[in-house]
């Protein structure tokens, strides 16, 4: 086995893409929910977890703390009934920062939970004092040290008011278990609306929690003394969707991707349709077809149902192919365009100005050595491969595999010629 962190992907550039591709579970529901086990001693049972770096560390930091099980092809079979340790440690956090998600459960199941602080992170500055205040709000008192966050709670946790001061994804999630367990009935206000937070109180209702509010910002959560184990499908990953669906547009590429929400990525085809592309949806595929010329847009990122974040790198090579300048504005992370440098060395001509990315298309894109800088920005230049003239070799690409799950087999079956090469 290579060492994975020197991985580089090879991708020889105009190859039609064609074909159908399966989406695989969200990474961004299995972390807070396999975190849910905490809550429970089991036995779990979770289907269509994707096979990605983040969530081998999360299964890792379970059994750390004392889970046993297993995770095989997509399905994790999961229990904790004891905790042996309440440390989450450096290098944990490190690979992955949603291991802070372990946090609120961890101090709910245990009253201690010891959390390597998260380091720095390439797309910018990733605070968590609204997970903290809403845990001392519950009666945490909250220490650090050096390199720890510290939780203690003498008691159980005390039901809540509490309204984050704006949206936070993992905030919510955290709080939410860490209130399923409180004594009381616990109202969060201004809650995150994406459909993982959604699927993660789907989960925690089939333990037994009493969740109000799904898919709403107000969220209501009547504290139970113990929840069970059960079973969950996770729901599709929208991110993957929306990066396949974006090939899918490119040049004279046909996809049609299969295990979707069309309504998870509305905002995405809102865009590609104003922007003269085609596309077409049924309850559970979307059909993606490719055109040589199209319009520029103008975009901002926003909390969901607005444009997502994640897909802010991947649409930012498809509007180099735009006949015209495109504008994007990402109002949710503060260092989130390092992919615009690796793109222009690829022959893109993007100006980046704070938190606005000009893409002047349409440029011819021509293969190169680049350095995948962050998980979202690894897939947007693979698409950037794909459509290149010649060969592309993005070096680091062991970001991919923290979030995709064989892009390069799925790319391969669709007529791409992309390999993964592990020093
Ligand atoms: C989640 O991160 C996702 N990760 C991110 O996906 C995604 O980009 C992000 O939500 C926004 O949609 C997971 O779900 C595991 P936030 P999260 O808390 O929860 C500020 C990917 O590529 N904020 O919604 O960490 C924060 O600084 C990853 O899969 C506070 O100020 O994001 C940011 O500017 C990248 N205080 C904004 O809110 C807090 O306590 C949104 O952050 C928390 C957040």
């Amino acid at each position: 086995m290579g060492n994975i962190k020197n991985t580089k992907i090879i991708i020889n550039g105009k190859k039609r893409l064609a074909g159908r591709v399966r989406i695989g579970g969200a990474k961004n529901a299995a972390l807070p929910e396999l975190s849910a086990v905490l809550l429970s001693k089991g036995p779990f049972c979770f289907h269509d977890v994707p096979e990605v770096e983040d969530l081998k560390v999360m299964f890792q930091a379970l059994s750390n703390l004392g889970a046993e099980g297993n995770f095989i092809s997509n399905t994790v079979h999961i229990s904790l009934p004891e905790i042996k340790s309440a440390l989450v440690p450096r290098e944990i956090v490190e690979t992955s920062r949603a291991s802070i998600l372990i946090l609120g459960p961890l101090v709910a199941r245990n009253g201690y939970a010891k959390v390597s602080k998260p380091g720095g992170c390439p797309i910018g500055e990733r605070k968590i004092n609204y997970h903290l205040a809403g845990l001392e709000k519950m009666g945490v008192e909250i220490t650090e040290d050096h390199d720890h966050i510290i939780a203690v709670a003498h008691k159980p946790l005390k039901a809540i008011d509490y309204s984050f001061p704006s949206k936070s994804v993992t905030g919510t999630e955290n709080l939410i278990m860490a209130a399923a367990l409180a004594e009381g009935t616990t109202i969060l206000r201004n809650c995150a609306l994406e459909p993982e937070v959604g699927d993660l109180i789907d989960l925690l209702v089939k333990m037994g929690a009493g969740i109000e509010g799904k898919n709403t910002e107000t969220i209501s959560i009547k504290g139970q003394s113990s929840l069970t184990g059960t079973h969950h499908r996770v729901i599709p990953d929208r991110i993957e969707m929306g990066t396949y669906v974006i090939a899918g547009c490119l040049e004279d590429n046909e996809i049609i991707v299969e295990n979707t929400d069309p309504d998870y990525i509305r905002s995405l085809l809102d865009i590609l349709n104003q922007s003269g592309l085609h596309t077409e949806t049924g309850n559970n595929w979307i059909k993606a077809h490719g055109n040589h010329s199209f319009k520029p847009a103008a975009v901002e990122t926003e909390p969901f149902p607005g444009f997502p974040t994640d897909l802010q790198a991947q649409l930012t090579t498809f509007l180099t192919q735009a006949e015209g300048a495109s504008r994007i504005k990402e109002n949710i992370f503060n260092n989130r365009f390092q992919h615009c440098k690796e793109l222009n060395k690829m022959g893109a001509h993007i100006e980046v100005d704070g938190d606005v990315s000009i893409i002047h298309g349409k440029s011819l894109l021509h293969g190169t050595h680049i350095h995948a800088t962050d998980l979202r920005a690894s897939a947007a230049l693979i698409l950037g491969g794909l459509i290149a003239q010649g060969q592309t070799v993005m070096e680091n690409a062991f970001q991919l595999l923290r979030g995709y799950e064989n892009m390069p087999g799925k790319l391969g079956d669709l007529g791409a010629d992309v390999k993964l090469i592990e020093d």
